[in-house]
């Protein structure tokens, strides 16, 4: 038996139903919640799935906001899904596109699929794991255009699907080793379920194809026509995805978005008609300046910080390390500025000195291209009574470490 099947009928999914909307109204701790269920006479097993289910739910609030309420998730489901606002972004290339019915090959609790189907498009949703693709069908269950499959997609016919009316494929694929696939992270995108060469051959049938990958994917493995993106949220890596011509209405190349809380989109994409193969461009090494910058991770990953480097006059401060620094670099929702206050050697005495002498009483660490730990540094500082917030940031400048003290600037866009 499934760890959902209790919930997924009566009365377990009426308990469920009104004990969340109890809890939105007035929460109390789950541990409680489970002594009054036990003491009420509800069965252990019905207890332990519907208290499952609210502490999931909750988790998930950060990834699908209040939707999370209506939908049911397992642990590895929730782990692994599209947060809902780059869901909608994946789905949105689908509608653009002109697809009807799409096809979500490892579908798991069915976050992609929720968010081409909330588009109004039809979707054909598959998953080898039972209880993912019982999650995915109450999740999918408001939408009549909408079908879960349980089965294996390395046994789909695509010519068969084809005819079945699917006009595009969406694909994650599952990224991770171990019974319940663990933590362990495959790197090798052939080692993937589906395998990476899986997935872009579709494409030989269906033209519109999106595959969701691990945002460390190497560039050589990226079909050259294709448009790679890689989105942060909040200043976080969440994904990288590859698009197939017929969905990616900017052109092959390599782009990043990012994504910021209050809803805005900022992007930056590879010069025109650049295969999205190519290595990224070297960015010249500068003099440090009055100020360092510190990229967003996804115009890092995508290859682009040679790009925002030429659009905004700076440079790296050494060879291989990403911190752009120059004397006048604009505000950016790019990257993240520090006025450079004093240079110092990369020691715990020379850095508290500093930072005593500046009347810090609480610092933030950063570090590239040298080997220290934050928390180690932070400890041995033992900064206390100042008033000020300060920044180190620990890497190497003309060959040699060193600790820059900053000052974050306010971002004002
Ligand atoms: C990364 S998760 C998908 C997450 C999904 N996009 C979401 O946002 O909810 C990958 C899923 O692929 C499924 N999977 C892996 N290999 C599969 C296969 N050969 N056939 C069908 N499903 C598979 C796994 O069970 C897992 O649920």
């Amino acid at each position: 038996m499934s760890a959902l099947t209790p919930i997924l009928s009566s009365p377990g999914w009426e308990l469920l139903a009104s004990l969340q909307a109890r809890q939105e109204t007035n929460p109390i701790p789950l541990r409680e919640l489970g002594g009054a269920l036990r003491a009420s006479g509800v069965e252990a097993g019905l207890a332990a799935a519907v208290l499952t289910q609210l502490a999931l739910r909750e988790a998930a609030r950060t990834k699908f906001g209040p939707v999370a309420s209506h939908m049911v998730f397992t642990r590895d489901g929730l782990e692994q899904a599209t947060r809902l606002v780059v869901a909608v972004r994946h789905a949105q290339r689908f509608r653009s596109a002109g697809a009807t019915r799409v096809a979500d090959l490892g579908c798991g609790i069915g976050s992609d699929a929720l968010a081409i189907a909330g588009l109004g498009l039809d979707v054909l949703a598959v998953d080898i794991d039972p209880d993912a693709a019982g999650a995915a069908a109450v999740n999918l269950r408001d939408f009549e255009g909408s079908q879960v499959r349980l089965g294996d997609v390395m046994d789909l016919d695509i010519a068969e699907l084809a005819a079945e009316g699917v006009d595009a494929i969406f694909a994650d694929p599952a990224r991770r080793t171990g019974a319940s696939r663990g933590s362990a992270r495959i790197t090798n995108p052939e080692a993937w379920s589906p395998p990476l060469s899986a997935v872009l051959r579709l494409a030989r049938t269906i033209d519109r194809v999106g595959v969701k990958v691990a945002p460390g994917i190497a560039y050589d493995v990226i079909p050259a026509d294709w448009h790679a993106q890689w989105v942060s949220v909040g200043g976080s890596l969440v994904e990288a995805s590859l698009w197939s011509p017929a969905l990616a209405p900017e052109g092959r190349g390599r782009s990043c978005l990012l994504l910021d809380e209050a809803g805005a989109a900022h992007s930056l994409a590879s010069p025109c008609g650049e295969a999205a193969n190519v290595p990224a461009e070297r960015v010249e090494v500068a003099p440090l300046g009055a100020i360092i910058a510190e990229a967003d991770p996804a115009v890092i990953r995508s290859g682009l910080l040679a790009r925002l480097a030429q659009r905004v006059g700076a440079g790296i401060v050494s060879d291989k390390i990403a911190y752009l620094t120059g004397d006048d670099l604009p505000d950016s929702p790019f990257y993240d500025r520090f006025e450079v206050l004093e240079v110092t050697n990369l020691r715990p005495k020379a850095i508290a000195a500093a930072l005593r002498s500046r009347d810090a009483g609480a610092v933030e660490i950063k570090k590239r291209g040298a080997d220290i730990n934050p928390e180690d540094l932070r400890q041995s500082l033992k900064l206390r009574g100042g008033t000020k917030e300060l920044t180190v940031i620990a890497t190497r400048l003309e060959g040699r470490h060193r600790a820059v003290i900053c000052r974050r600037l306010p971002a004002n866009l």
